[in-house]
């Protein structure tokens, strides 16, 4: 696992911006052949967003053959609310860029048949050749899409019930009110993740400390699921100074002086 500690939060955004645009560029992808990136929601991966945008407007990168796949989305939640998972794609990114809409895969809470539409999806990432970078952000618990603690760590696409703690995090968006955040939710799995090619995530801020310790400081542990990350091939992390607060000092210090030999903030900082 890589992981990257960046002063604050706009560098953090910066940098995994300009990290996935590198990638799409490289991946030179073609209608037959388009580039696929999993999309988080969330307030972490908001800078990132922005970055992609300003890149896109300043011509350094198009999003014609990129097809996208959602991490996740509320379930009877109405798709034009403000708070769903695709009025924020929509709002935040998708809108602003020019992704073909064909293109833009989300999850229907609304299904009538929700298994259905989760085994649905999962065919559908296959049929698109697999998910080439998937995106992310963690939950104060860990969480990584929807997978709360006690996740199966193979898991697949399907429903889940939020936890007590998720509804409480979530209730910021829904006037503080718990009763009005939806109960469950559908959800690419811990193992839908893990098979993409590559995953990055972005992890910022004092609340995310403790869950960043036990995703990198502790082992794979299925009631931090993120921790999974550490059996990926290609997996990183890219952090702030504010989310490293709990690791051991011999940890912050170890990935601080690799990346330093490696140059690599720098270098994606100022990459465009
Ligand atoms: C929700 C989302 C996750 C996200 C998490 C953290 O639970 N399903 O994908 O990582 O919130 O959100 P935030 O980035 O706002 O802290």
């Amino acid at each position: 696992m890589r992981v990257i500690i960046t002063e604050n939060y706009a560098e953090m955004s910066v940098f995994a911006a300009n990290y996935v645009a590198q990638r799409i560029i490289d991946a030179n992808p073609t209608p037959e052949h388009p580039f696929v990136l999993g999309c988080p929601t969330g307030s972490s991966p908001l800078g990132l967003y922005r970055q992609l945008i300003k890149l896109y407007e300043a011509g350094n990168i198009s999003f014609r053959n990129v097809v996208t796949f959602n991490m996740d989305e509320y379930v009877a939640l109405p798709e034009e609310h403000p708070e769903s998972y695709h009025s924020f794609m929509w709002n935040n990114f998708f809108s602003h860029i020019d992704i073909k809409p064909e293109n833009v895969h989300i999850l229907n809470g609304n299904a009538a048949d929700l298994k259905a539409e989760c085994e649905n999806y999962e065919k559908m990432i296959e049929d698109a050749g697999g998910i080439d970078l998937f995106m992310g952000g963690i939950g104060p618990d860990g969480h990584i899409a929807f997978n709360e603690p006690g996740s199966s760590l193979a898991s697949r696409t399907r429903v889940k019930t939020l936890t007590t703690n998720t509804i409480q995090a979530n209730c910021r968006f829904f006037d503080n009110d718990v009763n009005k955040v939806p109960k469950r939710a559908l959800t690419v799995g811990v193992g839908t993740v893990m098979a993409a090619k590559e995953v990055l995530l972005v992890v910022n801020g004092p609340a995310k400390s403790n869950a960043l310790r036990h995703v990198i400081d502790e082992g794979v542990n299925h009631m931090w699921t993120a921790s999974a990350l550490q059996m990926h091939q290609h997996g990183v992390i890219v952090c702030d100074e504010e989310a490293c607060v709990d690791l051991k000092l011999s940890t912050y210090q170890y990935f601080k002086d690799k990346q330093t030999l490696e140059d690599v903030v720098s270098e994606y900082i100022n990459k465009f």
